[in-house]
């Protein structure tokens, strides 16, 4: 099929089929609705692998095979993100969550954090970013674990250039100048010295346990608002396991663990919303 041809109609059956495989492989779950977004994220998909019909896209994907899964997987995952998204929950980490580990722990404390769905790397450089001076001045070590399923997302992550517009959004210049190499154009290099810190991994949240365990600190934002509530319930638990006892859970803005994932409970640092990992409420 020609890339200028209309695509075909895509019935009730075929999208129930296109989203159970977008499902199996993702855990996004696509409700009755988005159509349209099937038919503009998959579009090429199905121009590639030669179906002229919706119905037959799920075979076609499975008999291509790994990299057909992960075409799949790239085209419906949204990378959305900023440096210092939403500011609070970085301001509680450098402000209250990363002092209380310090004054408790040993020096340096070795502070280990996970970024899930860590995307195209601003949200753990930026990790690194508010925990700078702390790190220059020898109070903590840091291991930084990023994950994310998108490889196109870790491919940018590792390389940790940014176009200005990406930039702007949640940078101020003493930062810019500071951890950042220009390139021309506009666009800049995060240097090694941030670079540095940061162990990036392709992980799938939904189909895999915890990469590691023992976290001081894990960051799954924004990632967990794609899915249904039993996705959401198996994801969460398994963010707790991640978690050492007393360790800190930070989801995105708006978004809360159910009740009745056990183990973690509510917390306001710096007026952050943040869960608790406490492994006496453990049943
Ligand atoms: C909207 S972005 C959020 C990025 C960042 N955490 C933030 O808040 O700015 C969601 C990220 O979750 C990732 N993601 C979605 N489903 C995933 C899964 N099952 N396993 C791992 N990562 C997933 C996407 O690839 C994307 O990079």
């Amino acid at each position: 099929m020609a890339e200028s041809c209309p695509l075909p109609k895509l019935n009730a059956a075929s999208f129930r089929a296109v989203a159970q495989l977008v499902f199996e492989h993702t855990g996004i779950r696509l409700t009755p609705g988005k159509e349209y977004f099937v038919m503009s994220r998959l579009g090429n998909l199905l121009r590639e692998t030669g179906c002229s019909r919706w119905e037959d896209l799920p075979a076609a994907i499975l008999r291509a095979g790994a990299r057909a899964v992960d075409g799949l997987v790239q085209a419906v995952l949204t990378l959305e993100t900023s440096f210092f998204r939403d500011g609070r929950p970085f301001r509680a980490l450098r402000e209250v969550l990363v002092p209380e580990l310090v004054r408790q722990g040993p020096a340096p404390y070795p502070l280990r954090i996970w970024s899930a769905g860590c995307s195209t790397g601003q949200e753990p450089y930026s990790i690194v970013m508010c925990l700078g001076d702390l790190l220059d001045r020898g109070r903590i070590r840091l291991d930084l674990l990023a994950t994310d399923l998108s490889p196109l997302a870790l491919h940018r992550a590792r390389e940790g250039v940014y176009e200005p517009w990406e930039l702007d959004r949640g940078l101020d210049g003493e930062a810019r100048a500071r951890y950042f190499d220009r390139l021309g154009h506009g666009r800049a290099r995060i240097r090694p010295e941030v670079r540095r810190w940061v162990r990036f991994r392709r992980h799938n949240l939904v189909t895999a346990p915890p990469p590691e365990r023992g976290f001081d600190v894990v960051f799954c934002r924004n990632v967990g608002i794609y899915f249904g509530p039993e996705t959401l319930g198996r994801l969460h638990r398994n963010l707790a396991a991640a978690l050492r006892p007393g360790g800190v859970l930070v989801l995105g803005a708006g978004e809360t663990v159910s009740p009745t994932v056990p183990g973690l409970r509510a917390e306001y640092p710096n007026r952050a919303l943040v869960y608790r990992y406490t492994a006496e409420d453990l049943p």
